[in-house]
């Protein structure tokens, strides 16, 4: 018989719930939810009713009680538990982004040479911990696991590809999240809200690539950024159609990152964006190419004359009308990965082996961004990215 795993979540929002949602779909594995917590009692009371879950008050009060943290609350919060849970010894799933820099009332003007070095300590910090602890750490990246990465990934393993130049978005209206305009809450704004997910999915894509070949990850080596705050231009004639709530944060970016090995990734990721979720991720290697489609998956296209008719039927995350043609997410937790991601942790976990997308990942992915916001201080400078593990 299998020994059962216990997992506890920190965080009663929008990831927790899709978290919960694909947990009670794992199979191969006796997983059970153990507890909820979350900064309000309100929240994870009514999380915790919802969804059948035993409430406790902190972290502290749920850690003994379980194997597994699974940390789904804001970035600013992630450090302290991903610590708290290696030096208990306990496993760890964590959303993106890992962590940042959030030590400041205006994060878009402030200097970006100190947030560097703060970030970089915080991921040296974080890796010194889960090392020493051996903890399981997942990152929880679902692009990764999204269905066409994962068909990219055993294409690289079986035809030996290499990898000369990628292109990847991910771009929708803002965040469900209130604190996600919020430099001091969230880190930044779309390079590492949103710009994360195609950076680190082709980040992975050459990781693996350089283990199929050489036995080690290809992994980043500088990058070049710009950003801009185009909601927020005095000229913006706004439509009430885009979200203009970000208070101190970029709602456009971009970053070109060049690998050990010269070959490149360009990311573009924004808010300013209708029809719904725009993702996806195109490879342009020495034997195919591919173009990996996540958001819109296509998989079904609907034409409503009457937006009222569907007014009870999901069509897709942030589409702002359902009047007209529509691509449908007829199953965003598998097209988007957030499905094979859990799978793939929690088989991890029961295995004692490290999930796809993991701790490297993570900090790869963390340094390279606040080297783009370094970069894009200095109008797009080529800048290295420190990295100062070797995962
Ligand atoms: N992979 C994805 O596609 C995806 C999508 C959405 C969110 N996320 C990530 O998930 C995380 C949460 O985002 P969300 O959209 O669910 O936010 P949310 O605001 O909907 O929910 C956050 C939850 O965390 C709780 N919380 C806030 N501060 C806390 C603290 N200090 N300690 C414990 N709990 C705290 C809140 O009470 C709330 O229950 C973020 O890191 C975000 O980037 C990932």
């Amino acid at each position: 018989m299998k020994k059962k795993l216990r997992l506890g979540l920190v965080g009663a929002g929008f990831a927790g719930r899709y978290h919960v949602e694909c947990l009670r779909r794992v199979y191969g594995v006796d997983l059970e939810i153990t507890g909820v917590t979350s900064l309000r009692e309100e929240s994870r009371s009514t999380f915790g009713k919802a969804h059948g879950i035993k409430v406790y008050e902190s972290v502290t009060g749920m850690l003994e009680d379980v194997d597994i943290l699974d940390i789904c609350s804001p970035p600013y919060a992630h450090e302290k538990d991903i610590i708290a849970a290696a030096n208990a010894g306990k496993g760890i799933i964590c959303e993106k982004p890992l962590t940042g820099y959030f030590d400041t009332e205006n994060g878009g003007a402030a200097s970006k040479a100190p947030m560097l070095k703060s970030v970089l300590e915080k991921l040296q910090r974080i890796a010194e911990t889960v090392e020493k602890n051996k903890s399981f750490f997942a990152y929880a990246e679902n692009f990764v696991y999204a269905p066409g990465i994962q068909k990219e990934r055993e294409i690289l393993e079986k035809t030996g590809a290499q990898i000369l130049r990628m292109t990847g978005e991910e771009s929708h209206n803002g965040s469900a999240s209130p604190v996600y305009g919020i430099w001091e809450k969230a880190g930044g704004g779309s390079l590492i809200g949103k710009g994360c997910h195609p950076l680190s999915a082709m980040l992975y894509l050459k990781r693996i690539e350089g283990i199929m070949r050489d036995g080690r990850p290809l992994r980043p080596k500088t990058v070049c950024s710009r950003t801009h705050s185009i909601t927020r231009l005095k000229n913006y004639r706004d439509e009430k159609l885009i979200r203009t709530d970000y208070h101190d944060v970029e709602d456009y970016g971009f970053m070109h990152v060049t690998f050990e090995d010269g070959t490149v990734a360009d990311v573009l990721t924004s808010e300013i964006v209708l029809g719904g979720i725009y993702d996806y991720v195109e490879i342009f290697a020495n034997n195919h190419r591919s173009r990996c489609h996540i958001s819109p998956a296509k998989l079904m296209d609907i034409y409503n004359p009457r937006g009222k008719e569907f007014e009870n039927i999901y069509l897709m995350e942030k589409v702002s009308t359902k009047e007209g043609w529509s691509s449908i997410a007829t199953d965003e937790n598998f097209t988007m990965g957030y499905q094979t991601e859990m799978q793939d942790f929690i088989l991890s976990a029961a295995e004692k082996r490290p999930p796809q997308s993991g701790l490297g990942l993570a900090l790869d992915t963390t340094a390279t961004i606040y080297a783009a916001y370094l970069s894009d201080e200095k109008n797009g400078t080529e800048t290295e990215i420190p990295l100062n593990w070797e995962l």
